[in-house]
């Protein structure tokens, strides 16, 4: 049974909501800028500075920094992964290890070069000591400023990377094979799931799938930029 809209967005800690001052700016979005919670700064700037002075979980007593995203802040493309690792807390930078070189060659495929019209974030903003897996409740303390991200950026296309990235935003348990190949929604934003280039490159079999989720990507973006595209 699900829960109606208000009690989920109070499972996740999103409520009361926030809603943009300019209405015109959550016009794509189908249930909006409204699933943000007050105290997270309200421009691209504050929305910066709020994650790198963050307190909400346990992880600012063990982050080197808050990784807050790279990119083009009017991208058509965002890509979310799940969490930084040891060399993203170093550097500030989401996706510059082993995965990250991966990722740039994913991008490459789909015509796109980091930090040219697609914008690179994760579902938490601070590295779980050792990579162990995101709780929950950091989960809940850290959505509200990837929501605000989406808000700001309003990209056409988001891509999760990984089962733990779509788990998380998609609120399901739904296994990655399920999820993938299909054209999901998140926040009125479409949402395609693909394999975390970290599993890919554990998992080099999985290339050929990992192809078609990309070419599923590039059409569902040809397709948003002219629908008149059959
Ligand atoms: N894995 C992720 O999901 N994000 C990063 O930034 C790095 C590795």
């Amino acid at each position: 049974m699900s829960l109606p809209r208000e009690d989920r967005l109070k499972a996740l800690g999103l409520w009361p909501v926030w809603r943009l001052r300019d209405a015109s700016q959550t016009a794509s979005l189908a249930t909006p800028a409204e699933a943000v919670a007050t105290d997270i700064g309200d421009s691209w700037d504050a929305l910066r500075s709020a994650v790198q002075s963050c307190t909400r979980c346990e992880l600012s007593k063990t982050r080197t920094q808050g990784v807050f995203g790279v990119g083009d802040i009017a991208a058509d493309w965002m890509i979310i992964g799940e969490a930084p690792g040891a060399d993203e807390d170093r550097l500030g930078e989401p996706f510059v290890g082993q995965a990250g070189k991966l990722l740039d060659a994913m991008l490459a495929a789909l015509g796109l070069k980091r930090g040219e019209d697609v914008y690179i974030a994760n579902v938490l903003k601070s590295r779980p000591p050792g990579n162990r897996d995101p709780k929950p409740e950091e989960v809940q303390a850290c959505l509200p400023y990837l929501l605000r991200q989406i808000d700001l950026i309003r990209p056409k296309l988001i891509l999760a990377m990984g089962r733990f990235a779509a788990q998380s935003l998609l609120v399901t348990d739904t296994s990655i094979a399920r999820m993938r190949g299909r054209l999901h929604e998140y926040h009125g934003v479409p949402l395609i799931v693909t394999y975390h280039p970290a599993y890919r490159l554990r998992n080099p079999a999985d290339k050929a799938k990992s192809w078609e989720d990309l070419c599923l990507a590039r059409q569902t973006m040809a397709r948003l930029k002219d629908p008149g595209l059959s």
